[in-house]
């Protein structure tokens, strides 16, 4: 068998050869597969080992079908990429429900019939179709089950998808594809979110319910903006499109890959009921490059978050009282204060209160309070719907009624829900409050736990002996209760409990809050000069926010009244491109500084990103710099100098909003040291030319690291770029200048139509760019100046030539 594949010459065949050899070689047992996309009658392939058992290989090697094991002892009957060997990508599945043990069978019987049987010999899953001539893997990743009597496919995969679709697939009226249930490695079981191509020829989203698959309203329609389609493609060229009646065509998906013969693609609708449309560069003849991941091109819906308007019944994008995020492409599903998750390996089984619900036969308000969650909205249907009221009303009405354990208050509404509580999700953009019941921790009473309005255990026990066996069970579950949800609470204290207030709206945190808001450090969001960043949840002003905290372990080891006299100058600015500190902790060695999070992440990734952002946007961020800066420099109460402005230390909001992170924190590691060539603050391709001088330190480095960013953002590359050699194009502050000098933007923008069609701007950005840029500090405008120039209400000059100081370093 080998042999037979060593004649072959072509490229592909080769590696395809190479792929299967090392198959084999790993996996001797299954020997008995069939290594050409053809399997004949009266074949088997049996589930066995740790390794993918091929049963059959497209021609080209892309496509593979046979046994993927899975945990320990479960293998799936699957088309895999079989060039993509990282993370084995499934692309359909015939038994993601019931995974089938060792000893499992696939065969194609001498009478035509494809069927998978278990260890115990039962039919698991089958097409149900006979008189099949073989079974074929097409390149394109359909698997054909070729009809005896010439007629073509008697079955194939194509059109029985699981959950993802190619390129070249199409999916007819009445088509559908159902995500897995978790992204979980080894989990294919049907999750809760379809894509329908709906009689009607529109295209839809919707959850099921469960068990009955019944499906819920569409949270995502066509209906309106694409019309009638009559079938679905997914156009190899450019993305998923809608092919209707007229055959005029209509974007679902759309990538914009230069060759797609270079790229892999699939759409699949992932587990959080997002369809993303996926790239992947082929491992192509040269560059074996195994390590590339998949990247999402596009995906529908923009928001699933919001997205949910219409859903009536089912709890939502996210599960029952969870509530959810999205940003940055990825969806998040959080809990409420005093919520946990029902299933903590999977948040998107919603959650439920760690306390007690109040019951209307013993309720004490008085028990309870009210937390805030501004910009948070619940769209299950209210059971009292009150107007007008005022917020202070509202709380009131829901505090006092036993059966709200939500209201929502917004324009003079208030609504009262009950539980289950669905379709909760983050807004910025509503404006409404959900006010949340919780049990009032009464701190004044050691031992935690048994709040008063409870009746003690040794009551309950006496009072079990007259009961039913029912009510006894009903009891117990109750006792066990109270005290798992007690022993919760000694575990995890309430993170406001140990803040003290320094400043006016700065807080300090005790270590275990942060660790445990942070779960103990768990996510890092980044690497800075100053230590590390970990995301974390805390409450504050009685409502949960996601934070970005940072461990600073770079700092002199003493200097508490220094470090808290940096602390409150930092907490007392206030500006919208800032990143707001929150608060602080400084106990014992632990220095850690508590952000508002930022859920764009930051300008370096965003401009180098896949895609490229819009001028408009990169214009606005911008300014938003140049407006944060001169704050800083020159309407704080006491000037800040940031020295290390850099794309990666300007973050983005929810709204892309440029916010200027780190700012405050050179002092603290200045003071202690005096300035020597190793101890430049800043990082390199941004720092000005004073720093190596022995020049004084103004705040015109920041001027000058802001004009390098400035040509970053108009160009969206490094100032430095290796990959250009010795090109003059790799250092991006000199070519800016020869482009401008010589009137050649377009070719500094490389044809950026955007950036050409508002010629005027680009100009005026460059100019102020090469003038914050100059070597000689005095030269340099002030922030200030810098942002009146941007906004055109001052001339530019023509600039000078600046420094090449970069180029001799480099
Ligand atoms: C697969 O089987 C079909 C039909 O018998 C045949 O035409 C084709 O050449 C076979 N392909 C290979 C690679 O053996
Ligand atoms: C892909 O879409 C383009 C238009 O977007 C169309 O011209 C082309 O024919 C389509 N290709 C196929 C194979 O349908
Ligand atoms: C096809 O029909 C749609 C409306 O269903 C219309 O918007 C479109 O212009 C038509 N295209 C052609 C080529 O007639
Ligand atoms: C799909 O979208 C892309 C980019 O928005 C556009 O260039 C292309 O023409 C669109 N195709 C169709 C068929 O609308
Ligand atoms: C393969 O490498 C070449 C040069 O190294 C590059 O131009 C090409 O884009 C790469 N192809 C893919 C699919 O990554
Ligand atoms: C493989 O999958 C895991 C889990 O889904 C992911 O964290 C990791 O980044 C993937 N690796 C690659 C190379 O794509
Ligand atoms: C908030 O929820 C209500 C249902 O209680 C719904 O009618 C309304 O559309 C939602 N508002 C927003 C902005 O999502």
């Amino acid at each position: 068998m080998l042999s037979r594949l060593w004649t072959s010459s072509s490229q592909h065949k080769h590696q395809h050869q190479l792929i299967l050899a090392l198959l084999l070689l790993l996996h001797p047992f299954s020997a008995t597969a069939q290594t050409g996309p053809n399997i004949t009658l009266g074949s088997t392939l049996s589930a066995q080992g740790n390794n993918p058992a091929l049963w059959a290989l497209s021609p080209a090697g892309d496509f593979a079908f046979g046994f993927i094991p899975l945990q320990p002892d479960r293998f799936l009957l699957a088309i895999w990429f079989a060039k993509i060997t990282t993370n084995l990508t499934v692309v359909w599945s015939a038994n993601g429900a019931q995974p089938v043990q060792t000893g499992s069978k696939a065969s194609l019987t001498s009478n035509g019939r494809l069927s998978l049987q278990d260890h115990n010999g039962q039919e698991i899953w089958s097409p149900g179709v006979g008189g099949v001539a073989y079974a074929t893997m097409l390149d394109a990743g359909d698997l054909a089950l070729m009809s005896s009597d010439g007629t073509g496919y008697a079955w194939h995969s194509f059109e029985h998808p699981t959950d993802t679709i190619l390129p070249t697939q199409v999916m007819k009226k009445g088509g559908l594809l159902s995500s897995r249930s978790s992204s979980s490695a080894g989990d294919y079981s049907l999750g809760r979110f379809q894509l329908r191509l709906l009689p009607d020829g529109n295209l839809c989203l919707n959850t099921i319910a469960s068990p009955t698959d019944h499906p819920y309203e569409a949270y995502w329609l066509t209906k309106g903006t694409l019309g009638t389609g009559s079938y679905l493609v997914f156009n190899q060229s450019s993305g998923i499109q809608e092919v209707q009646e007229n055959s005029s065509r209509v974007n679902v998906t759309y990538a914009n890959i230069g060759s797609p013969e270079d790229y892999y693609q699939r759409a699949t609708l992932d587990p959080d009921g997002v369809f993303r449309h996926y790239t992947h560069p082929k491992p192509g003849a040269g560059n074996e490059s195994y390590l590339d991941s998949w990247s999402v091109a596009d995906f529908i819906p923009e928001n699933i978050c919001s997205a949910v308007i219409v859903e009536k019944g089912g709890s939502g994008a996210c599960g029952f009282n969870s509530y959810c995020q999205f940003a940055s492409n990825q969806k998040t599903c959080l809990c409420p204060e005093r919520y946990t998750n029902v299933d903590p390996t999977d948040i998107s089984k919603g959650c439920m209160p760690d306390f007690a619900e109040p019951r209307c036969d013993a309720y004490d308000s008085a028990d309870f309070v009210l937390t805030t969650m501004p910009n948070t909205n619940w769209t299950n249907t209210a059971y009292e719907w009150l107007s007008p009221m005022v917020e202070d009303q509202c709380r009131q009405s829901c505090l006092e009624d036993c059966r709200c354990m939500m209201a929502i208050s917004k324009d003079g509404d208030c609504l009262k829900k009950a539980m289950p509580l669905s379709g909760g999700r983050v807004d910025l953009a509503y404006g409404g409050k959900a006010l949340f019941k919780i049990p009032r921790v009464d701190t004044s009473a050691p031992p935690p736990g048994l709040s008063r309005g409870r009746k003690s255990p040794p009551v309950i026990i006496s009072a079990m002996l007259g009961c039913s066996a029912f009510v006894n069970i009903l009891l117990i579950s109750a006792i066990a209760l109270l005290f798992l949800s007690s022993h919760h609470r000694k575990r995890s204290p309430r993170a406001q409990i140990d803040s003290r207030t320094v400043g006016d709206h700065l807080q300090a945190f005790g270590y275990p809050t942060l660790e445990e808001a942070t779960r103990k450090f768990g996510e890092i969001l980044g690497q800075g000069a100053f230590g590390t960043v970990y995301k974390g949840v805390l409450t504050l002003r009685e409502a949960q926010a996601l934070v970005a905290v940072k461990k600073l372990d770079k700092l002199a080891r003493d200097g508490e009244k220094e470090f808290r006299a940096e602390m409150n100058a930092i907490g007392r600015t206030h500006h919208k491109n800032l990143v707001q500190l929150l608060g602080f902790c400084d106990e014992g060695p632990h220095r850690l500084l508590v952000y508002e999070f930022m859920s764009n992440g930051s300008l370096a990734s965003y401009l180098l990103g896949e895609n490229r952002p819009s001028w408009d946007q990169r214009v606005q961020i911008a300014f938003g710099v140049a407006r944060g800066l001169s704050y800083l420099h020159e309407e704080c109460s006491s000037q800040i100098i940031h020295c290390d402005i850099k794309p990666e230390n300007i973050l983005l909001d929810d709204c892309f909003t440029a916010r200027i992170s780190d700012f405050g924190l050179a002092k603290l590691l200045m003071r202690e040291q005096t300035r020597t060539q190793t101890d430049i603050r800043g990082t390199k391709g941004y720092v000005a030319p004073e720093w190596f001088k022995k020049k004084a330190i103004t705040a015109k480095v920041d001027v000058y690291s802001f004009g390098v960013m400035l040509l970053e953002i108009v160009c969206c590359r490094k100032n430095i770029a290796p990959e250009f050699g010795s090109d003059v194009r790799v250092i991006l502050t000199d070519w800016a200048y020869d482009c401008y000098s010589e009137k050649r933007l377009d070719i500094l923008v490389e044809r950026d139509e955007e950036a050409m069609s508002n010629r005027r701007m680009l100009e005026r950005l460059v100019a102020v760019a090469l003038w914050c840029i100059q070597e000689e500090p005095s030269m340099r405008p002030s922030m200030k100046k810098v942002t009146q120039m941007l906004e055109g209400a001052v001339e530019v000059p023509v600039p000078p030539a600046p420094t090449s100081l970069i180029s001799s370093m480099y």
